[in-house]
């Protein structure tokens, strides 16, 4: 296992709970409400709540007037009560006053209309202004917190994201773009092929961010824009950090990620200038849609991300709705036991926290109707406040855990840049890209087993790892085939499929046939990719031994025609006019071996070929057992310590075998072997009995 990480903050002695608070929106109309949660949360087990966020307008009612008397009072009263603070600065949402004074922090949107002062999440990414009122106002949060005991670390803005049309946005466009192609519009022009529709540009300052109103199909255009607007998010977010860091350089600083089902931000670049990443998860449990193991698996390779972003560091779980939220169309109620089990789900992946989205459901506006873990009545006597309470009982067993983390032999590729790449793509299916859940269905077979995965970039290192796999990589980035055949020659192996190896940095097609800097790693050219309709199918057939694997699988959506170029095929196609061609390839390359998925397949497919894969790398489990459908293990460990994490996400009771190890149960103490009964919704921690 890996050394242990430490705490993120060496306040932290166990795993901390808690959520976002907001006293501000009750301490004028309902001051006492603020002893009363003093109260709650002891009862709830929780230490630690996130302050702050959007109270910009309690903590400068008007411009240059800081009034942080009653944050003082929070912030102290928190302390005495043993709830340490995660502090906000208020930059995700602004006062009304300075959106008046000063409309440039508003944003413009992509048809030239400035925004009119409401909602949030939405200030320019450039305006000086902007950024000289958030500095004003970091610098006096820290400079009268920086000693605080309670203070621990740094919430800066909330969920950065979005993309501002300003003119001082598009200059600051134009300027990235100067640096980008060294003020050479040659560059610029051959990067982005713009010698198509005639869109030549023979100046800086004709280039505009792409919108409806003008350009919206120059991919190499949009892909810049997006880029840009990550990189301006990163500028302001360091910006944001500078005076933080100058005043209070011992508390480290986080800012909440959302979800990944897109990118709305390169996440991965972002996490370098943060001590610590944190996200915020609202999983979509009790679809009849699906079943609750793909939900599970898609939160679980999420997790996997944010474990991943620093090598195996652990993150926090910043927010999570411990009931039904306000924004999802069907707002079910959480079965009981699913909130405990979704929190220690993020705990077992590598979470250092389980903080929730929100503390104290507001009485007003649109987020009265979302969980919070105290509701408008009956306070601690609701089923949300008693699992709460009993998650925060079990939590305070669980200090050991602190700093561990997993040792995967396996990660995948799933990499920002290339998501927008791929979604930006005209062909050759417009519907089902699907990139995430790609990922999701080349994760779910280890997920099962519960094998450990990390979730990396296409420009990771991949060093240590057995096995790569890099789902529908599209865009292959200069330097990234160079080492992923270095991988492969080195020992290692590599999965990579259909819709590979196409475009590279700028989007530009690669000349030297499909997949590009892949091919010969691959040992295969695939000449055409076929798309199929919703419902058509062609049976992919495997050879005999080949893998282990027997049998015929579906292959739908999109099909390569490859050609062997020193690989052998595994499996072919079984019918149209490219019957016998190569549907799954290995090409033996070096001291290791390169696989190519050449089409879409239904789950079956994967899970058998990752079966046999895992059994012949050797992949380490978290459990040698096999695991019942809807039943995951997951390890966490150090030099010293193991846990393993018993996770039912089903809504019925499973068994699971122990075969001869011998473990105790962390939260009870007590000796566990033989068979486990593992309850609806229910986890088990376990560590292994020394000697075993
Ligand atoms: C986001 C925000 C929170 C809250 C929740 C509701 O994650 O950060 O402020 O609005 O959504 O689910
Ligand atoms: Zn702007």
């Amino acid at each position: 296992m890996k050394p242990n990480f430490g705490p993120f903050s060496p306040a932290v002695e166990g795993i901390l709970h808690g959520g976002d608070y907001n006293p501000d929106q009750w301490m004028k109309f309902y001051p006492e409400t603020l002893e009363e949660d003093f109260r709650l949360m002891k009862l709830a087990g929780c230490n630690v709540m996130s302050v702050g966020i959007f109270a910009w307008a309690a903590l400068e009612p008007e411009e240059g007037r800081y009034t942080f008397e009653w944050l003082d009072k929070v912030i102290d009263g928190l302390w005495q009560n043993g709830v340490y603070t995660i502090l906000a600065t208020p930059s995700g949402a602004r006062p009304a006053w300075m959106a008046k004074k000063y409309p440039e922090v508003l944003r413009v949107d992509e048809m030239g209309v400035r925004a009119l002062f409401g909602e949030r999440h939405n200030h320019c990414l450039t305006s000086p202004v902007y950024r000289d009122r958030v500095k004003q106002m970091n610098t006096r949060l820290a400079s009268r917190y920086r000693n605080h005991p309670g203070v621990i670390l740094w919430h800066v803005s909330n969920e950065y994201s979005g993309e501002c049309h300003c003119e001082l946005c598009k200059a600051a466009f134009r300027d990235w773009l100067r640096e980008r192609y060294h003020d050479s519009l040659d560059e610029l022009n051959k990067a982005w092929w713009t010698a198509f529709w005639s869109h030549t540009f023979t100046s800086f300052e004709e280039i505009n961010p792409p919108s409806r109103r003008g350009d919206s199909n120059l991919h190499g255009l949009n892909l810049d824009w997006r880029r840009f607007c990550s990189d301006q998010t990163i500028d302001f977010l360091k910006a944001e950090i500078a005076p933080l860091k100058e005043i209070a350089p011992q508390i480290p600083v986080t800012t909440n990620y959302m979800d990944f089902t897109q990118f709305p931000l390169d996440y991965y670049k972002m996490a370098k200038e943060l001590d610590v990443v944190c996200w915020d998860n609202y999983p979509w449990w009790h679809n009849p849609a699906y079943g609750q193991d793909e939900e599970a698996a898609r939160r679980a390779f999420i997790h996997d991300i944010n474990r991943s972003f620093k090598g195996g560091k652990p993150f926090l779980l910043m927010e999570s709705a411990p009931g039904p939220t306000n924004w999802q169309p069907v707002a079910k109620l959480l079965r009981p036991g699913m909130s405990a089990l979704a929190s220690m789900q993020a705990v077992a992946h590598g979470a250092d926290t389980v903080q929730y989205f929100q503390w104290r459901k507001s009485l007003g506006s649109s987020e009265k109707f979302h969980a919070g873990v105290v509701d408008h009545y009956a306070t601690e006597r609701t089923r949300m406040f008693g699992e709460v309470a009993a998650l925060g009982e079990d939590l305070k067993k669980l200090a050991g855990v602190i700093g561990t983390s997993a040792d995967a032999k396996v990660a995948i590729i799933y990499d920002a840049q290339n998501h927008w790449a791929l979604g930006d793509t005209k062909g050759p299916r417009a519907e089902h890209r699907d990139y995430f859940q790609t990922c999701v269905n080349h994760y779910k077979p280890f997920w099962d087993r519960g094998i450990a995965v990390d979730v990396i970039d296409s420009e990771a290192p991949v060093e240590g790892y057995d096995l790569v796999i890099a789902p529908m990589l599209y865009q292959v980035r200069k330097g990234v085939g160079e080492k992923l055949s270095r991988f492969v020659e080195g020992g290692g192996t590599l999965v990579t499929t259909y819709w590979s190896g196409i475009a590279d940095d700028s989007d530009l097609c690669f000349t030297t046939g499909r997949p590009g800097p892949l091919r010969r790693v691959m040992g295969i050219w695939s000449e055409e990719i076929d798309a199929l309709y919703d419902g058509e199918t062609n049976p992919v057939l495997f050879a005999q031994n080949n893998l282990g694997m027997k049998g015929s699988f579906a292959a739908d959506t999109l099909c390569d025609l490859v050609h062997l170029e020193g690989a052998e095929a595994l499996a072919t196609y079984q019918e149209d006019f490219y019957a016998g061609y190569p549907a799954v390839t290995v090409n033996r390359c070096g001291q290791g071996q390169a696989f190519y998925i050449a089409c879409r397949t239904h789950d079956g497919m994967l899970d058998n070929f990752y079966q046999a894969l895992a059994k012949q790398l050797k992949l380490p489990k978290a459990l040698d057992t096999n695991l019942p459908k809807g039943v995951t293990a997951s390890l966490r460990g150090d030099e010293e310590h193991a846990y393993c994490f018993l996770q039912n996400f089903e809504g019925k009771e499973h068994r699971v075998n122990l075969k001869n190890a011998q473990y105790t149960d962390a939260l009870t103490g007590e000796p566990v072997s033989g068979t486990v009964v593992m309850r609806p919704y229910s986890y088990r921690i376990l560590e292994p009995v020394e000697g075993e």
